[in-house]
C-alpha cells in the first residue's frame, strides 16, 4: 500500500512538473479538491473526449450528442430526486475531528476482508504449485468461505440500513465492525448525518428560496429534459442514445486523492432510450461495449473489474461500476445504470408535459426506459496517467521516467529534433513540422544533447522523436525513435506521415472497437 501511495505522489508531482495538472489558484495556496489542467493536461483531456465522443456519436448511427446548460430550472432537481435524496451519510471521528463517508468506511472494511481472501489464494497457489485448482479452492477453503459469509452479512446490513435511511443502524454497523479512524486509531464516532451534495446559488439579484438554483451534479438531467426535443428534431427511433460531455459539481465532503474526487469535474454520459422490458438486454450490451472501449487502450485487462452496486440509487433497477486499479487500489471509474423510466416519468409529473414515444412497430405510446453509461473524464485521465507512468531501469544502469500513454491520447504525437543548431538543420526540422502540423501536434526542440531531449519527450509521453541530421539534407531520411522500445530506425521522410498516422491516430484506436 505504501508503495502505491508513493506512486500516487510521484504521479501528482510529475503531473505538475510537466504541465498536466496544477492545483487551482495555486498562488493563493489552492482550493481543496479543485484542479486546473495545464498545457499538456488539456491536450490529453481533449484526446480522451474525442475518443469517447467518436466512439459514441460517430460510430453509432443511433446516438447523437448535445451540449446542455449547467444551470437548469430548479424543479429539475426536485423531479430527479436530487434535492431530497442526493446525500452522503457522514460520520465524524471525535478525536481526529476527521469526517468520513460512513458507507465508504464500511466498503473499505469489506475490501480488507477481500484482500485476506486473496492472500489465502496466493498461499494456496504457492503451496500446491502446478496442481492448484483456484476455483475449487475458492469454493471449499474454510477461511475463504468464512470471509465470504462475513462480506455477505455486512453487505446485507449495509444495504438494509442505507435503503431505509436508518442512520443509527449504519452507525451501529461501524461500531459492531470495530472500524477505527485511520488518523486517530480510535472508535470514538459521532452519529451519522445526511449531507446534500449540490452547490446552490441565486439567479439574478434577488436572494432567497424563490431564486435558488443549483450547479448540476450530473449532466444526465440535461439529456432527460431535452429527450423530446432531440427525438422529434432528429426523428430518432427507439432504441437511440443522447451523449453529452460537460462539467458537474458536487460538494464532496471527503475530497481527497488528487483528481479522483473533485468538487468540479467533467462527466461523459450517454442515455440510451429503449423499449420497456428490453432494458436488461441493453444493460448487458453497454456493459460489454464499455468494457471493450476501456480495453482498447491497452492498459491491461487485469486493471479493470466490474462491481455490482450494493445499494441501488433511487432511480435504478440494476447498476454496476467499472472499477480501475488506481494507485489507491480498485475504485469506481465508470457507472452503468439501468435507470428505468424513473427520470422521464418524474419530469412528466413535475412539468405536466408528456414525454412519451409512439412506437410504430407496437402501435402504442410509452415512456422509454433508459440505460446510462457515465464515466468521469478526470478519473479516466488519472487512470491513463497513473498506469502509463513508469520509472524504468535501463540496461546501462541509468533510469528514465517514461509516460507510456496510448499513442492516440498522447499530447504530442512527434518531436522533431535537429541534431545541431546550425548547418540548416533547424530549418529542415521546421520544414518537416510544417508538413505534419495539419494532422499531428508536433514539438520542436533544439536545446541540450539529443539524449536529454529524448528523456524530455519520454517524460511527457511523446510516442515518436524524429532526429534531423546532416544525412537528412543529403538523402531526405531521418531517424525515428520509438518511445517505448527506444529503438531507432532510419526512414525516408516520404514515409513519416504514414507511419505517424498508422501508429498514433484516433482511427487506429476506434477500429479496435468493432
Ligand atoms: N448520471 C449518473 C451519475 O452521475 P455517478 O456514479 O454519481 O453517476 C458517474 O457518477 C461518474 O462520474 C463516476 O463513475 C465517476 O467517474 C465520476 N464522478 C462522480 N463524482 C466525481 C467526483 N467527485 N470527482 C470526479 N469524478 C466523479
Amino acid at each position: 500500500m505504501e508503495q502505491r501511495e508513493d506512486n500516487l505522489k510521484d504521479v501528482i508531482s510529475h503531473a505538475k512538473e510537466y504541465g498536466f495538472v496544477f492545483p487551482s489558484s495555486e498562488i493563493y495556496d489552492g482550493l481543496a479538491a479543485i484542479y486546473d489542467y495545464g498545457q499538456l493536461g488539456s491536450e490529453l483531456k481533449n484526446n480522451l473526449k474525442t475518443y469517447w465522443w467518436k466512439s459514441m456519436v460517430q460510430m453509432h448511427e443511433n446516438i447523437v450528442g448535445i451540449d446542455s446548460a449547467i444551470f437548469m430550472h430548479p424543479t429539475t432537481w426536485k423531479a430527479s430526486g436530487h434535492v431530497d435524496a442526493f446525500n452522503d451519510p457522514l460520520i465524524d471521528n471525535k478525536d481526529s475531528k476527521k469526517r468520513y463517508r460512513a458507507d465508504v468506511l464500511i466498503e473499505e472494511h469489506i475490501e480488507k476482508i477481500r484482500q485476506k481472501t486473496e492472500k489465502e489464494v496466493e498461499k494456496g497457489k504457492k503451496k500446491f504449485g502446478e496442481s492448484f485448482d483456484e476455483a475449487q479452492f475458492r469454493a471449499t477453503n474454510p477461511n475463504v468461505l468464512r470471509n465470504e459469509e462475513k462480506i455477505r452479512s455486512i453487505e446485507d446490513r449495509m444495504r438494509e440500513t442505507l435503503e431505509n435511511n436508518d442512520l443509527e443502524g449504519v452507525r451501529q454497523l461501524i461500531v459492531d465492525l470495530e472500524i477505527v479512524c485511520p488518523v486517530s486509531g480510535s472508535k470514538n464516532w459521532t452519529e451519522v448525518r445526511q449531507f446534500n451534495l449540490m452547490f446552490s446559488t441565486e439567479l439574478g439579484s434577488v436572494a432567497g428560496d424563490a431564486s435558488k438554483i443549483y450547479l448540476r451534479p450530473e449532466t444526465a438531467q440535461g439529456i432527460f429534459v431535452n429527450y423530446l426535443n432531440v427525438q422529434k428534431s432528429g426523428r430518432m427511433k427507439i432504441p437511440f442514445g443522447i451523449a453529452q460531455i460537460g462539467k458537474a459539481f458536487r460538494n464532496e465532503i471527503v475530497a481527497r486523492q488528487f483528481i479522483f474526487r473533485m468538487r468540479e469535474f467533467e462527466q461523459m454520459e450517454m442515455q440510451f432510450f429503449v423499449r420497456p422490458g428490453e432494458e436488461m438486454k441493453w444493460y448487458e450490451y453497454w456493459k460489454e461495449t464499455r468494457r471493450k472501449w476501456h480495453g482498447a487502450l491497452g492498459l491491461g485487462a487485469s486493471k479493470y473489474r466490474f462491481h455490482d452496486h450494493i445499494k441501488l440509487a433511487h432511480y435504478a433497477n440494476a447498476a454496476c461500476d467499472i472499477e480501475f486499479d488506481f494507485p489507491m487500489g480498485f475504485k469506481e471509474l465508470e457507472g452503468i445504470h439501468s435507470r428505468t423510466d424513473f427520470d422521464l416519468k418524474q419530469h412528466e409529473q413535475y412539468s405536466g408535459k408528456k414525454l412519451q414515444y409512439f412506437d410504430p412497430e407496437l402501435n402504442e405510446s410509452y415512456v422509454p426506459y433508459v440505460v446510462e453509461t457515465s464515466v468521469g473524464l478526470d478519473r479516466m485521465f488519472l487512470s491513463v496517467l497513473s498506469a502509463s507512468y513508469q520509472n524504468e531501469k535501463l540496461e546501462d544502469g541509468t533510469e528514465r521516467v517514461v509516460l507510456k500513454l496510448p499513442a492516440p491520447l498522447a499530447p504530442y504525437k512527434v518531436a522533431v529534433l535537429p541534431l545541431t543548431k546550425k548547418d540548416g538543420l533547424p530549418e529542415k526540422a521546421r520544414e518537416i513540422i510544417d508538413g505534419l502540423k495539419f494532422d499531428f501536434l508536433c514539438q520542436y526542440d533544439e536545446k541540450d544533447s539529443i539524449g536529454k531531449r529524448y528523456r524530455r519527450q519520454d517524460a511527457i509521453g511523446t510516442p515518436f522523436s524524429v532526429t534531423v541530421d546532416h544525412q537528412t539534407l543529403e538523402d531526405n531520411t531521418v531517424t525515428v525513435r520509438d518511445r517505448d522500445t527506444m529503438e531507432q530506425e532510419r526512414i525516408s521522410l516520404d514515409d513519416l506521415h504514414t507511419l505517424l498516422a498508422r501508429r498514433t491516430s484516433m482511427t487506429t484506436l476506434l477500429k479496435q472497437l468493432k
